[in-house]
């Protein structure tokens, strides 16, 4: 697994001794049909794991898997990363038996059959894990149904492989790979750029119009050229710590939305097709860089954007399709009241001739962001949208989403740690507590710092 975890000395030969090939500890572990991956604390003792896993051998469960580290929120103790079988055996009993000896165990479950463990599907506690999704692909890969514009266009569907490609063979950490546009690329690019910036200084929101020269600077944002994803990735790291990953098409909301905990956005690098430059019944270069990007440059925004992203880990079907909801009502067509007008952030706005000034029209129905009722807002997906939210701020529309993730039905708060690019599942008193005196530090600085500028 991750070249970050370490052995925890008295047990290695525990450890080792469950394995007959040693090679496997530390391998990256892929989750396979019917296994689920589970962690949990010890104290640092010897022997203490050998009594662990007695448990999982008394009732049957065999082991794939398992490493250890010492534990980030307790130095006496280590934790450990088991993944185990659970077609066979009594893993829920086996688990219910571990949970009486261990300060801290979650389960972190994709596959359970049989309902076997708890019901908590699986998500990525580590950046790196987003590696996972690059070939799940709903729709739209190199492939194109029958009424897009580019089906029986063979010049474009090999193109759209070559992005494809890309996206396939991304993994994290890699610099995302440079394209060289053509001059027909470039040309439907040109075309949709010089019609938008006529209307974002009046139909844009103050956020996209303070970042959008910024990007023209840093990020090479012109009328004859289409930015690399790389550049932006780097600006954006810069100013809220969002990062791009190349994707070959859509993903499903569970997936995607795991990313933006991570503040990762998917994004698309190839574009629609020339023949119809100011449609495309897919998210392409021209959407994401101009209509999403600004945005992710914005702290407030990020910070919204992220929270969607972690109130989705672990959250059951149908809150993802209610949290799906809230992203489609906000950060793709979301509208906000600034000095008393309506202004548009939503990507799917922002990027859209047409429907930008349609939705500040007064041909819409708009109505207040309230997340308990526009999460069961329907809405079309190939026209306009009849009804638009409009939120205060995006620091009040970040609260009210904070106090709609608090009704997600789960058995654990998570946290992101920036510093370790990973998310922490907050389920246990001793993690309360280390967490309040974190927040403890942080107001200790704050009164410093107060004292300071008062002095
Ligand atoms: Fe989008």
């Amino acid at each position: 697994m991750d070249a970050g975890l370490t052995n925890m000395k008295p047990t290695d030969q525990e450890v080792e001794n469950l394995h007959s090939d040693p090679r496997s500890y530390k391998q990256d572990y892929e989750d396979k049909e019917g296994s689920t991956s589970i962690i949990f604390s010890l104290p640092e003792k010897i022997g203490v794991l050998a009594a662990a896993l007695k448990v999982f051998e008394q009732h049957g469960v065999n082991l794939h898997h398992i490493e250890s580290r010492p534990a980030r929120d307790d130095a006496r103790s280590f934790e450990f990363y088991v993944a185990c079988d659970n077609l066979t055996g009594g893993l829920k009993e086996a688990i219910e038996a571990l949970r009486a000896t261990t300060s801290k165990l979650t389960v972190l479950s994709r596959n359970i059959q049989n309902g076997s463990a708890d019901d908590v599907p699986w998500f990525p506690r580590r950046i790196k894990e987003l590696d996972r999704f690059a070939n799940q692909i709903l729709s739209y890969g190199s492939e194109l149904d029958a009424d897009h514009p580019g089906f029986t266009d063979p010049v474009y569907r090999e193109r759209r492989k070559e992005f494809a490609d890309i996206a396939f063979n991304y993994k994290h950490g890699q610099p995302i790979p440079r394209v060289e546009y053509t001059k027909a690329e470039v040309k439907t690019w040109s075309t949709i750029f010089r019609e938008l910036i006529k209307l974002y200084p009046t139909h844009a929101c103050r956020e996209f119009n303070h970042v959008f020269p910024l990007l023209i600077d840093n990020c090479g944002f012109r009328e004859d050229n289409i930015p690399q994803l790389q550049d932006i990735s780097d600006f954006l790291k810069d100013c809220t710590g969002f990062s791009l990953r190349p994707v070959a098409g859509l993903l499903s909301s569970r997936d995607f939305l795991a990313g933006l905990a991570f503040r990762v956005f998917h994004s698309t690098q190839y574009i629609r097709h020339g023949s119809k430059p100011m449609y495309t019944p897919e998210p392409d270069i021209c959407h994401e860089v101009l209509g999403h990007v600004p945005l992710f440059a914005d702290p407030s925004f990020a910070q919204f954007s992220q929270e969607i992203g972690l109130a989705s880990l672990g959250a059951p079907d149908d809150y993802i399709k209610k949290l799906a909801t809230l992203y489609w009502f906000t950060v793709e067509f979301g509208l906000c009241r600034q000095e008393g007008q309506l202004k548009a952030y939503g990507a799917g706005l922002l990027s859209s001739f047409g429907e930008l000034e349609y939705c500040l029209s007064d041909k819409p129905q708009v109505l207040p962001f309230d997340p308990l009722k526009t999460c069961e807002q329907e809405y079309p997906i190939t026209s306009f949208q009849p009804v638009y939210f409009v939120a205060d701020s995006f620091d009040s529309a970040k609260v009210k989403l904070k106090q709609f993730a608090a009704t997600i039905p789960r058995p654990f708060s998570v946290r992101y740690n920036p510093y370790t690019q990973s998310v922490e599942v907050i389920n246990s008193k001793q993690q309360i507590i280390n967490l309040t005196k974190d927040i403890k530090g942080d107001l200790s600085l704050l009164e410093d710092a107060i004292a300071k500028i008062e002095s």
